[in-house]
């Protein structure tokens, strides 16, 4: 199947069917671009958006959500991983965030990324800007010897 057949059977994020073949990293990104056009930023007009992959094949994309009371700001990556662990999502394969800067993930959400990003910390994290230009990483990477659940013994 070719990309240009499967982007026209984009998965609509949260409800395509656990069997189905999963995303391209193209199509990630372009859910989280999409994702991102739904930020609430009135304050820092800095939109983000994520779709994150779960094992399933399931995508769940998330954006910033702000607050008048600033600190309680909820950031993309973790919009995103809330909907899908809610949704009882809980091993993911990437994370695709997209920013006008190709900005990485914030320390805390590489925190939250790595709680499920396996024992290894192989989650992918796909970062783009809205040029084209993309960037990989795994989550162990982004959060070199970052706290795990295997740490609690
Ligand atoms: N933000 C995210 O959504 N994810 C990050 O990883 C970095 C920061 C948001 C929070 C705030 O709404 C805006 O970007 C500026 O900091």
């Amino acid at each position: 199947m070719t990309n240009k057949r499967r982007a026209s059977v984009l998965p609509v994020a949260g409800t395509n069917p656990p069997d189905a073949a999963g995303p391209t990293d193209q199509e990630l990104v372009e859910m989280a671009r999409q994702a991102r056009e739904r930020a609430y930023v009135p304050y820092s007009r800095f939109p983000v958006g994520a779709a994150l992959l779960g094992r399933s094949g399931r995508v769940f994309t998330g954006c910033n959500v702000e607050n008048a009371s600033y600190p309680l700001t909820t950031c993309a990556e973790r919009t995103a991983v809330t909907k899908a662990v809610s949704e009882g999502e809980r091993k993911f394969e990437a994370i695709a965030v997209v920013t006008s800067t190709g900005a990485t993930p914030c320390g805390a959400c590489r925190q939250i990324l790595r709680e499920f990003g396996g024992p290894a910390g192989d989650l992918r994290v796909i970062v783009a800007d809205l040029d084209g230009h993309v960037r990989n990483f795994t989550i162990a990477e982004l959060l070199p010897e970052g706290f795990t659940p295997e740490q609690l013994g």
